[in-house]
């Protein structure tokens, strides 16, 4: 009998789990070639098939890069904030999750990205996930819905907690952990993740991470603002699956060189080169487009009267070059008003996408390959880079420790036949 999977069936595979965009992204083609692939009787060309192969099992690419000292994988990985951490520490990227190709093309431009990238991660099977020493994960924050889950569903499955958050993206963080047994985690979320739902959310994580996936879990919540001058605080849920001392007493809270608006702001009298449309002329000034209209600079301002005059406080958010801001959100390529920055006179302005980079702790080698509304969303959705390059930093020593005693664990086993 032939066991040899066939190209088509292998592309049936595929369709399974990818959208025709994705497959025709991982060729390089587009969908009309697809459909020509589709229509052929024996299914897409011989040719076809290592590609096909790599982007189903994540086959590494031979020659790719070096080992790294430990090995991540990039979940939910957006435009790679977690990820650009994590290599400086030293690690290496084994596979990495989005599902937007915007995004994607962000993240494409700016790593060497030897692997396909996932699309959707909840119809990747764990199994098919490389091994690696540290699962990322900037997961969106859902509500579980504990009351939904019958005896008869949590029966026979070693993990009962798993089956309370099915349907949700942490489920797929935490069927992962269950499946690969990562040395370590760090899962990032927004600071009401610990009281979302009245606490539900944060205690299901918690007791899943701990009791279930029998983890030592270390949350905190950081405010960016230590490192970029913007108001962002999160949670970072660091965990171990083994004992180890590793405390948050190592972080360091702040750069000493405090920052301003002033310090991510365009200069704008030539002392840098203008950028695409962002900033223009000799001297390099923001473009006018990004100068609220009269019309919107009227509605945001009496929308503010209005909501101040009841006692409320909300409304736009004003930077000055000492100020600090409010936290970019993805919502900012919307009318930017929770970040305006001051023009003296005249109506304010947005941010650029450089100058939102900027505020994100980007640096200004990262190249910004997408429209401006995508670029807002992008970095908006983002983490502050440098408050977790100091988490890898502080992570780091554990990991390595943990992959030693993991390392001597397999040399004893392999040497006296025997792993206790
Ligand atoms: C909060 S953002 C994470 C951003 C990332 N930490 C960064 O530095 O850019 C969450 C990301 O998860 C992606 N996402 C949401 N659901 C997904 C899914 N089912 N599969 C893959 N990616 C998903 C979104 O497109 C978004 O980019």
């Amino acid at each position: 009998m032939d066991t040899k999977v066939s190209v088509k069936e292998l592309y049936n595979l595929a369709r399974e789990r990818f959208t025709q965009q994705e497959i025709a992204d991982h060729f390089g083609r587009n969908v009309r070639t697809l459909k020509r692939w589709e229509s052929r009787k024996d299914g897409p060309p011989d040719y076809v098939a290592p590609g096909l192969q790599q982007l189903l099992f994540n086959t590494e690419v031979a020659g790719a890069g070096s080992d790294g000292d430990f090995t991540f994988i990039d979940l939910f990985a957006g435009i790679g904030g977690i990820r650009m951490g994590f290599e400086n520490a030293g690690g290496k990227c084994v596979f990495t999750s989005e599902w937007d190709r915007y995004a994607v093309k962000t993240y494409n431009k700016n790593f060497v990205v030897d692997h396909h990238i996932a699309g959707d991660i909840t119809k990747i099977p764990a199994k098919d996930i490389p091994d690696h020493d540290v699962l990322l994960a900037g997961f969106p924050c859902q509500p579980f819905s504990i009351a939904g889950v019958s005896k008869k569903n949590s029966l026979g499955r070693k993990h009962g907690f798993l089956d309370k958050t099915q349907g949700t993206l942490f489920f797929d963080v935490a069927r992962i952990i269950e499946e690969k047994q990562p040395k370590a985690i760090l899962l990032e979320n927004v600071k009401n993740l610990k009281s979302h739902d009245k606490g539900r959310t944060f205690q299901v994580i918690r007791e899943t991470l701990e009791n279930e996936l029998g983890y030592r879990v270390f949350p905190m919540v950081i405010n960016g603002k230590g490192f970029v001058p913007q108001n962002r605080e999160r949670i970072y849920i660091v965990g171990f699956r083994s004992d180890t001392d590793f405390s948050w007493d190592a972080f360091r809270k702040k750069d000493p060189e405090a920052k301003v608006m002033a310090d991510i702001l365009h200069p704008q009298n030539g002392s840098e080169s203008p950028e695409k449309d962002y900033t223009v002329g000799s001297k390099a000034k923001v473009n006018g487009k990004y100068v609220l209209s009269d019309k919107l600079w009227k509605y945001l301002y009496d929308y503010a009267a209005k909501h101040k005059a009841k006692g409320n406080g909300f409304g736009y958010g004003k930077v000055t070059k000492n100020s600090i801001s409010r936290t970019l959100s993805a919502r900012y390529y919307k009318d930017g008003s929770e970040i305006l920055v001051s023009r003296g006179k005249g109506n304010p302005r947005r941010l650029t996408p450089r100058e939102c980079a900027r505020l994100m702790g980007y640096p200004d080698t990262f190249d910004i390959p997408v429209s401006d509304t995508q670029a807002y969303k992008q970095f908006g959705n983002s983490v502050v880079a440098p408050v977790i390059k100091e988490i890898a930093r502080v992570m780091k020593p554990h990991i390595m420790t943990l992959k030693e005693e993991a390392e001597s664990h397999v040399h004893q086993y392999a040497l006296y036949g025997q792993s206790d």
